[in-house]
């Protein structure tokens, strides 16, 4: 697809994906920022999670669903609101497309430049636990710091599966099995490198206490999509519909979303 700056791509979407809820987090602070801009957001639910899959199984799933998105929707930048799938597959989708790409990935540099200890962790999903890109991250941004790394594909499901029926002190108990892990460790900074993990950022402050700072990278990525809109000239320049979500199947998912949509302000419209 071709970008030119007319009128009409002004008010085409700024599209975020994920393989779930977790991006409406990055979504909703978009929307604070840029009132003007249309939303749309898609969920690929047949495929989550991708956490738990290979770096090749993400890659087929994200190339497939994208080709399959940007054959039915117009767009004029894309958000890949998931730290796993950008760590795996944001070098593929921007050879293969030619459309601004915005990458979420683990807020290490913030974290690194916060810590007066030198001291922070990374909560994400095993694949990003694994990926180079992340231990590359590590090494050009926190250089200096003691990193701790740890996996917790369970906070993930909680968020996804059982946001609304799942009691808070389940919700805690999870928390608190994964931050013992951090026990000893003396650090005094956490990033959230899963979007999932946004939903319970209230909780993970409340049993983290005040000495350890919670740090996602939702300011940066937000600033970049401005930066880019601005600097392409595809800024909206009023409102131009209403903000849609869209998820790739799985039908068991359907009513949750609905509900999702509900308090995020989007219409629900489907399956894509
Ligand atoms: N929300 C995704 C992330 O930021 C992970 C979800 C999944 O494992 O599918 O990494």
């Amino acid at each position: 697809m071709l970008l030119t700056n007319s009128l009409e791509i002004k008010s085409y979407p700024v599209v975020f994906f994920d393989s779930g809820v977790g991006g409406l987090s990055y979504l909703a602070r978009a929307k604070e920022k840029l009132p003007d801009e249309r939303f749309v957001y898609i969920a690929d639910t047949k495929n989550y999670p991708y956490g738990d899959k290979s770096s090749q199984e993400i890659r087929e799933a994200v190339l497939g669903v994208i080709t399959r998105v940007f054959q039915k929707i117009n767009m004029k930048c894309m958000v890949i609101a998931c730290n796993t799938a950008s760590v795996v597959a944001l070098d593929d989708l921007r050879k293969r497309f030619s459309l601004p790409f915005i990458g979420v990935v683990p807020a290490i540099k913030p974290a690194a430049a916060y810590s007066e200890k030198k001291k922070i962790a990374v909560l994400a999903t095993l694949r990003t636990v694994k990926d180079q890109y992340l231990h590359h991250l590590i090494a050009d941004f926190a250089g200096g710091c003691d990193v701790t790394v740890v996996p917790a594909g369970d906070i993930r499901d909680i968020v996804e599966k059982r946001y609304f029926t799942a009691t808070i002190e389940e919700k805690e108990a999870l928390l608190k099995e994964t931050v013992k892990k951090l026990k000893n460790r003396d650090i005094d900074a956490v990033v959230l490198g899963c979007t999932h993990f946004l939903f319970l950022e209230k909780e993970f402050k409340e049993i983290l206490g005040n000495t350890i700072s919670v740090i996602d990278s939702r300011e940066g990525v937000i600033n970049q999509l401005i930066h880019i809109l601005q600097k392409q000239d595809i800024a909206a320049q009023s409102l131009s519909g209403s903000n849609e979500c869209y998820i790739t199947g799985n039908n068991d998912s359907t009513a949750r979303y609905t509900r999702f949509c509900k308090e995020f302000g989007l219409s629900f419209s489907g399956i894509i």
